[in-house]
């Protein structure tokens, strides 16, 4: 019998006091790309390696509360034997598990996405709880352009988001729930926050259709930000006022945490937005803002590293400066000066 109040602990743990969530659950294509830009092998032990590099770096629990894993490392052991979970685990670091399928071409909706996996959600999940992890993670991408999103893609999307998020809640599991706006177009911070406002309402409809307990589940979002390529880029204090501004008209209160991905900001960027909105507003707020990044922690660490064993210490020590950067920023603390030491 599943106790409602163990999902809700669950999902207070992971963004309580300074510490975020830190996303490694990338799928072997994303890793396989990550490695092939910087010449990296691609290949299954080079990903268990650098999985391993990662969770064995000292002291990550420091400022990490929770790993989310991918089904291919959730599986695999470190080089003496342990499997990777339990050594998460005996680091006091709450293990996660990425569980859809990833996003494909919406039918009938060029340049739209639409995540699947809901099919056997329901066995898979059974077994990843027994093999440990205690929380999952599923993305849904949508994307700004000429007429999209469409009313048909963020539906479709949030209804997916809710009916897995209702299927991790009867497993015991706490669902991490990502609708990404993705930032890489030429749109402006208005348009972000029009989309991603729309979306956000769209998925809490889902979310109270579907009867997911709001306190036992985590929201991960986009931060508001104008596209890469848009022309008129904003100073931080303004991406963070819209960014709060936003949730605060489409995120209930009842959510414990909201935990931003990165999308592709650079490490010191991604740390100074999170600082400047618990700066401005972390005080008036009911929720924890807290980070669930993967490049955003990784990038560093995944170039030092390089696929080489030597490498490994140095990598660690990027990796656990980056996580040490959020939790700094989850306090309102960080600042250039600590990018220095
Ligand atoms: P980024 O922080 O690199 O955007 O990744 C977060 C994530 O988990 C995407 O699903």
């Amino acid at each position: 019998m599943i106790n409602k109040q163990d999902i809700i602990n669950t999902a207070k743990a992971l963004v309580a006091g300074d510490k975020g969530l830190l996303a490694m659950d990338e799928s072997n294509p994303t890793c396989n790309k990550r490695f092939a830009a910087l010449g990296i092998p691609q290949d299954e032990e080079t990903r268990r390696a650098y999985r391993e590099m990662i969770v064995y770096t000292p002291g990550l629990n420091e400022s990490i509360s929770g790993a989310i894993l991918y089904d291919e490392t959730i599986r695999q052991h470190k080089k003496d034997g342990t499997p990777i979970v339990k050594a998460l685990i005996d680091a006091g670091i709450i293990p996660g598990i990425k569980v859809d399928m990833g996003a494909k071409e919406m039918a009938g909706h060029p340049g739209e996405k639409i995540t699947e996996g809901l099919d056997g959600l329901r066995d898979r999940l059974k077994e990843y709880v027994q093999m440990g992890a205690r929380f999952a993670k599923w993305r849904a991408v949508i994307t700004i352009g000429n007429n999209i999103p469409s009313q048909a893609c963020i539906e479709a999307n949030a209804h997916a988001l809710a009916r897995y998020a209702a299927l991790c809640q009867e497993a015991g599991l706490v669902p991490i729930v990502e609708p990404e706006v993705l930032m890489d177009g030429d749109d402006t911070i208005q348009q972000c926050f029009e989309v991603t406002e729309k979306v956000l309402r769209q998925v809490f409809n889902q979310l109270y259709t579907q009867g997911v307990i709001l306190e036992g589940m985590i929201l991960k979002p986009n931060m508001i930000l104008p596209g890469l390529r848009c022309l008129k880029q904003e100073s931080v204090d303004k991406v963070a006022d819209a960014t709060v501004n936003c949730l605060l008209q489409s995120v209930p209160a009842a959510v414990p945490g909201i935990a931003f991905l990165s999308g592709g900001q650079s490490g010191e960027l991604a740390s100074a937005h999170l600082n400047a909105m618990n700066v401005r507003f972390k005080s008036r707020l009911p929720w924890a803002l807290a980070f669930s990044f993967a490049r955003a922690i990784q990038q560093p660490a995944l170039e030092i590293w390089h696929g080489k064993e030597a490498n490994v210490l140095k990598a660690q020590q990027a990796l656990y400066h980056r996580a040490k950067c959020n939790q700094a920023a989850r306090r309102g603390e960080y600042n250039a000066s600590i990018e220095t030491t």
